[in-house]
């Protein structure tokens, strides 16, 4: 990481726990934002010293004013910025001169109206000075661990483990009140606002080594470093919400690698590989962040425990459908949780206390599910009946939780009115997620078994992979000739040599070449194509011949293909045919191609339908692993056919070759195409290949 960035991240200290706080732009006009702002710090219970700037006013709040930030007597770690756009550079400046180190710039008109050159100008001051500041065009922030709302929010939060990181200030104040109508802990609230110098990474990697965040929680619509982004260290679990799927996504135009990236599938990748995860809702979300602050589990039995058939059935399907592993032990479970339910009631996983089953029930049923090691995670489910009170069933389970020292993972999903929603505020307050819907809990508790598998994944400092010093060479000399792309026949020379698994293959200008390159591989049958920097679309010119089987054959095609390619083609150079032996197996697509945001980014899928109709491809951004190409090949909806289906089967150690030899050349070449890459079970062959510089 670079140094200016560290000193930032330090720096963010200042900000989230800072021993005084000067509000500059401070009023005693409670419309406005500079009075609300102040009044958020003096009523949250900050202890720090407050100083309110004010040209004006002597006192606001029963707290002294000062003139400007220099007439403060005594040092300032933080200040809040909350003056009109024209006037935010020089109290800036004032801030550099008294030494503040951390800053949140509230005010609007910065980069979101344009005015990108006066945003830069206070990114250039904050760097040359460390400063962190966050914003500008943010309503601020409020961090629980030191009573500080330095916010025009609300004022309430509930304290809690979650530190939610927001690119809307709007979504963030609303999310605000939810969190405490649904009684979600947060530990911090932070509007991110134009960005300009703390974003995301900065604030991940701040909050990493917070004892006071289990969990951050991002809500996002875009990036605007990737680079930066990519580098971003992760120690806790961290949830993304990502909206604004890319218009360019949709367009994608069927297997062009180029128009498949820049999509949200790359922010996917991006996420994936940092080992992010991502949520479609905010209420999944939230679900994930507070599951997330739970034990982990000590293996994969879970065992759910109903009072209703239908929710237990469709929480099983869930289960199958994250793949959550279902206990599975009818002897033992009979003899373990009979005693918890009438006759009727059923023992087979889900345990189902029937809907007679109450408070005792319930609490019987999760103390031996709690108690008992085979059991290593717990999902509780509950439809309110008329005979029974879902605020005592949540109490009884809430006791028996806390009495079992919350020792595995329990998550719950209450179906009902309002007394069922009573009774989720319940759980939530003590910290036990609970969910109006099944889909939501059994996905919190899949993001808990996702975060296992994260940290679970080796430590690797991936450095970016040279290129050979021969590939580099004859890229080089195209590019010198002003060419942009390269032949077929100097693509694969430039790909063999990086790695990239070949059929056999040779390039020859005569007939008589043709049978002698040929026969010295034995490459038969052959497909022959027509090299010209003329020639694009070579069927449409007669420039390819499949499955050419012996000498004679080849001669007689060689001439045909000449022949037929000069009559359509009569003002193209033709520099020779390219021989590839034909080659049986399943058809995959590899590519590179460079993102604007994230850089080169290599694509993995399946060819034919399942690029084309539905668009079954995954991304990782250039470098990555051999750990992490295993699982994008392992991340397509097709990996079913790769395993082996119908007697066809794919060499995966070679795809793996292939995706590591293209990150060789992706610093140099702006677009590689292996389209297909034929696999079988003896090897992978880069049949068809293309690389634009
Ligand atoms: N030093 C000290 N005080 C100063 C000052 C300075 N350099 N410049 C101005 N002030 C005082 C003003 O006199 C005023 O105090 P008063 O009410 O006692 O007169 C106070 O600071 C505020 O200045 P004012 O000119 O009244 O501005 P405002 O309150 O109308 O607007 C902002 C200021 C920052 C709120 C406004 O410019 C803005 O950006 N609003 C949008 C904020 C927003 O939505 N952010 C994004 C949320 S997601």
């Amino acid at each position: 990481m670079s140094e200016d960035i560290a000193i930032k991240i330090q720096n963010l200290e200042k900000v989230f726990n800072p021993r005084s706080v000067a509000i500059v732009g401070a009023s005693s006009e409670p419309a406005k934002v500079g009075y609300q702002i102040l009044n958020n710090v003096v009523q949250n219970g900050y202890k720090g010293k407050i100083y309110p700037i004010n040209r004006k006013a002597t006192e606001i709040l029963g707290l002294p004013c000062f003139p400007s930030l220099l007439e403060v007597p005594g040092d300032i770690d933080f200040a809040v910025i909350a003056v009109p756009a024209p006037l935010v550079e020089g109290v800036l400046k004032e801030c550099v001169q008294k030494n503040v180190k951390g800053t949140v710039i509230i005010t609007s008109g910065f980069s979101e109206i344009g005015k990108v050159k006066e945003e830069q100008v206070l990114k250039d001051i904050a760097d040359k000075n460390n400063i962190a500041l966050l914003g500008p065009n943010t309503f601020g922030f409020v961090y629980s661990p030191a009573k500080l709302n330095a916010s025009f929010g609300p004022t309430e939060v509930l304290p809690g483990k979650i530190a939610f990181v927001s690119q809307s200030g709007a979504l963030a104040i609303s999310l605000m009140g939810w969190t405490m109508m649904e009684k979600i802990g947060l530990a911090a609230v932070v509007s991110l606002g134009n960005k300009v110098d703390i974003g995301e990474k900065e604030l991940i990697e701040y909050f990493n080594d917070d004892p006071n965040v289990s969990v951050i929680l991002i809500y996002m619509e875009g990036i605007k470093d990737g680079r930066k982004f990519m580098s971003t260290k992760i120690k806790k679990p961290v949830v993304i919400l990502k909206s604004g799927s890319s218009q360019r996504g949709a367009q994608a135009a069927a297997s062009h690698t180029g128009s498949l990236s820049g999509s949200d599938k790359i922010y996917s990748a991006v996420f994936n590989q940092l080992g992010m995860m991502r949520a479609k809702t905010f209420t999944q979300a939230f679900g994930a962040a507070c599951t997330l602050s739970l034990p982990m589990p000590k293996g994969e039995d879970t065992l759910i425990i109903t009072n209703g058939g239908g929710i237990g059935v469709s929480a099983t399907d869930e289960c199958e459908d994250f793949g959550i592993k279902l206990l599975e032990d009818p002897a033992w479970l009979e003899e373990k949780f009979r005693q918890t339910m009438p006759e009727f009631g059923s023992t087979k996983n889900p345990i189902d206390v029937t809907g007679g089953g109450g408070c005792e029930s319930y609490r019987k049923a999760v103390r031996i599910a709690l108690g008992e090691d085979k059991v290593k995670a717990l999902v509780v489910l509950y439809c309110e009946t008329a005979v029974t009170d879902p605020v005592q069933v949540a109490k009884a389970i809430v006791e028996e939780y806390i009495a079992a020292g919350r020792n595995k993972p329990l998550v719950v999903a209450m179906v009902g009115g309002e007394r069922s929603r009573q009774a989720i505020q319940t759980f939530n307050e003590s910290q036990i997620p609970a969910m109006t819907e099944v889909r939501e809990a059994i996905s919190g508790l899949k993001a808990l078994y996702n975060w296992q598998e994260i940290v679970s994944r080796p430590k690797e400092n991936v450095p970016v992979p040279a290129i050979p010093a021969k590939a580099l060479e004859i890229i080089e000399a195209i590019r010198k000739e002003g060419r942009t792309f390269l032949l077929e026949h100097e693509s694969r020379q430039v790909l063999e040599i990086c790695g990239v698994p070949m059929p056999k293959w040779g390039f020859a200008t005569t007939a008589e070449e043709a049978v002698k390159v040929a026969e010295a591989v034995q490459m038969y049958p052959i497909a022959m194509k027509i090299a010209s920097v003329d020639i694009i679309h070579k069927s449409d010119v007669g420039g390819v011949i499949l499955n050419i089987k012996n000498a004679e054959e080849l001669k007689a095609r060689f001439a045909q293909m000449m022949e037929t390619v000069k009559r359509n083609a009569p003002k193209a150079e033709l520099l020779g045919v390219n021989l590839c032996q034909m080659v049986d197996g399943l058809q995959c697509i590899v590519g590179m191609n460079k993102d604007p945001q994230f850089g080169p980014a290599v694509m993995f899928g399946l060819g034919g339908i399942f690029v084309e109709v539905l668009k079954d491809v995954s991304f990782r951004i250039v470098p990555f692993s051999e750990t992490e190409a295993q699982r994008l090949v392992g991340e397509i909806k097709a990996k079913k056919l790769l395993d082996g289906y119908r007697g066809q089967g794919a060499h995966k150690e070679s795809i793996i070759k292939t995706l590591m030899a293209i990150q060789k050349i992706a610093q140099h070449v702006k677009e590689v195409d292996i389209n297909p890459l034929i696999t079988n079970k003896d090897g992978s062959y880069a049949v068809d290949a293309r690389i634009i510089i």
